[in-house]
């Protein structure tokens, strides 16, 4: 398969088999994401994997509850990834000061999508779950102060039939040459 056909043949997934995912295949999914790019090369990234159904439980129990409740449907994943954020690196407040752009953003979301799409090609599924309490998941995993939680992303083996179509907008409306 091309790079541009696993692209276009990954899905979001929010309905898992009840069948749990092998530590190596996980493990190759961390080994793609360690190889992302970041600004200044600082690699801000952890990855705390939740693949102890008990701890999971508590996890979702704790967290998928009143506004965020519509993100229930994550405890049926056999596994979630917390996407940790060191802090404060110098770096990235330098950088921030001077260009006023949050670089450790840019390079969680490059690390986390070099995740998913490494899943995508070992047939796993993954969803990005940006929709639950920093606050509350924090407390939650006794997180140290110098990690932010950045996003959470569901993984497991798809228990989707059908394939959606994708839809995105048109090249022509996103993507001009030379001037806007
Ligand atoms: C940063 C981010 C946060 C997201 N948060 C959620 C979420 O909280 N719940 C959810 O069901 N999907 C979430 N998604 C998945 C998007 O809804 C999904 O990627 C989008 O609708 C496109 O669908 P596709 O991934 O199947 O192509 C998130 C995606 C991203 C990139």
């Amino acid at each position: 398969m091309s790079f541009l056909q696993l692209v276009q043949s990954r899905r979001s997934v929010r309905r898992f088999l009840d069948k749990p995912v092998d530590r190596a295949l996980i493990l190759q999914c961390v080994e793609a994401a360690r190889l992302a790019p970041s600004a200044e090369n600082v690699q801000p990234w952890r990855f705390l994997i939740l693949d102890d159904p008990q701890i999971r439980q508590k996890f979702c129990d704790e967290n998928f509850t009143g506004l965020y409740r519509v993100t229930r449907w994550a405890a049926q994943a056999p596994v979630l990834v917390a996407l940790l954020a060191e802090k404060d690196l110098l770096a990235n407040r330098i950088g921030k000061q001077i260009t006023g752009i949050h670089y450790y953003l840019i390079d969680m979301g490059i690390a986390g999508e070099h995740f998913v799409l490494q899943a995508a090609e070992l047939g796993l599924g993954t969803c990005w779950i940006g929709w639950f309490s920093p606050d509350k998941a924090r407390r939650t995993l006794q997180l140290p102060t110098k990690y932010e939680i950045v996003s959470l992303l569901a993984l497991g083996y798809s228990a989707d039939e059908a394939v959606r179509p994708l839809k995105r907008k048109a090249q022509a409306d996103i993507c001009r040459f030379n001037s806007l």
